[in-house]
């Protein structure tokens, strides 16, 4: 069974209100959002994804305004980035008031904070007049969704709406900085490039993602389990062929001379432009999922702007198969 799908804001808000589940699309992926301050609506949430209670929620605002609700102390520095990025893919970590559940933060003294650029999504938050928790609107483990149609297929009846707001724009999750106090350090990589950020407010420290595996609580989303296909996924640099007599896709940024080899091919983006390639990953994953391969074969991108995210998310992608 699938949930309805609709671009109807009344009925979405008027479900957040009532402590009902509500996907949703951003530039960045679709939320599966709830009230964040009704922490049963909230722990829905966690039921629906079979998400694990120690991961904690990213809390969406319909305006900067709102911030002292959720967060109790904004440094200038945290300003500045406010001033600049949103509306926008940009999460920041921030010292909690009171008013937010120890639910939506996994029991953290910090908030997860962004303020979505998508007018579906910026519609239904000031129609609600609350802060919405919600995560990629994805099962626990599994490609965030790019379309209200990839929600239906993972979330179906576990959803009371799926609010369409088309194609996401940036395609990749939010980067996500903690600015609670001392240095502050990218925490995931996503849809605003590091460079970005750093041209405003100088160097970011950025965290090893292998530490983070052992310091869950750090950043709990970062667990190797994130993003996985089902089908197994490996990371080669060019010029190898396919191991023989096994099905293999290929997910590349461009064409490269071997693609002949492969049984499919998801170019993310011919002219190599790796804000294109974001917005393409997700959806070319699940296309790759779905065609009944042996192996997915990814090649990574340049290091560089959305290409850190890009290649973090193959990464992880990569580490699940490895790992099991
Ligand atoms: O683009 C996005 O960020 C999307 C859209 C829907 O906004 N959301 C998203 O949520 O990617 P999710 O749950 O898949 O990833 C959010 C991650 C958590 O897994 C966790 O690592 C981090 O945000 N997080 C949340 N609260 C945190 C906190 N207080 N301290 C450190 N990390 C936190
Ligand atoms: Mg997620």
């Amino acid at each position: 069974m699938t949930a309805a799908i609709g671009t109807d804001i009344d009925r979405a808000a008027s479900l957040i209100a009532g402590g009902g589940l509500v996907a949703f699309a951003t530039e960045t992926v679709y939320g599966l959002g709830a009230n964040a301050y009704d922490a049963r609506a909230v722990a829905r949430i966690f039921e629906a994804k079979g998400r694990p209670r120690f991961d904690p929620l990213i809390v969406h605002l319909g305006d900067a305004s709102w911030l002292p609700q959720v967060a109790s102390v904004v440094s200038p520095l945290a300003q500045r980035l406010i001033d600049a990025f949103w509306p926008g893919p940009l999460t920041l970590v921030l010292p909690k008031t009171d008013r937010v559940p120890d639910l939506v933060t996994a029991g953290l003294p910090t908030v997860a904070v962004r303020m979505p650029a998508h007018p579906s999504a910026l519609a239904l938050l000031r129609r609600a007049n609350v802060p919405i928790a919600a995560p990629s609107a994805n099962l626990f483990g599994h490609v965030s969704p790019t379309t209200a149609q990839h929600v239906a297929e993972q979330l179906g009846s576990r959803v009371d709406y799926i609010l369409d707001g088309g194609p996401c724009e940036v395609g990749i999750e939010s980067t996500i900085i903690d600015v609670s106090g001392g240095q502050p350090t990218l925490l995931r990589p996503g849809g605003l490039a590091l460079e970005q950020l750093e041209a405003l407010i100088g160097p970011i420290a950025v965290v090893d993602a292998t530490s983070l595996e052992n310091e869950p609580q750090l950043s709990p989303g970062r667990l190797s389990r994130h993003y996985a296909t089902r089908t197994p996924l490996v990371i080669a640099e060019g010029n190898e062929l396919p191991p023989a007599g096994r099905r293999a896709g290929l997910l590349t940024l461009i064409a490269d001379p071997l693609i002949n080899e492969f049984a499919a091919v998801e170019i993310l983006s011919s002219r190599g432009d790796l804000a294109e390639a974001a917005a393409n990953l997700f959806a070319a994953m699940r296309r790759l999922d779905a065609a009944g391969l042996d192996l997915i074969v990814a090649r990574p991108v340049p290091e560089s702007g959305l290409g850190r995210a890009i290649n973090d998310r193959l990464r992880r992608a990569a580490v699940r198969h490895s790992v099991n």
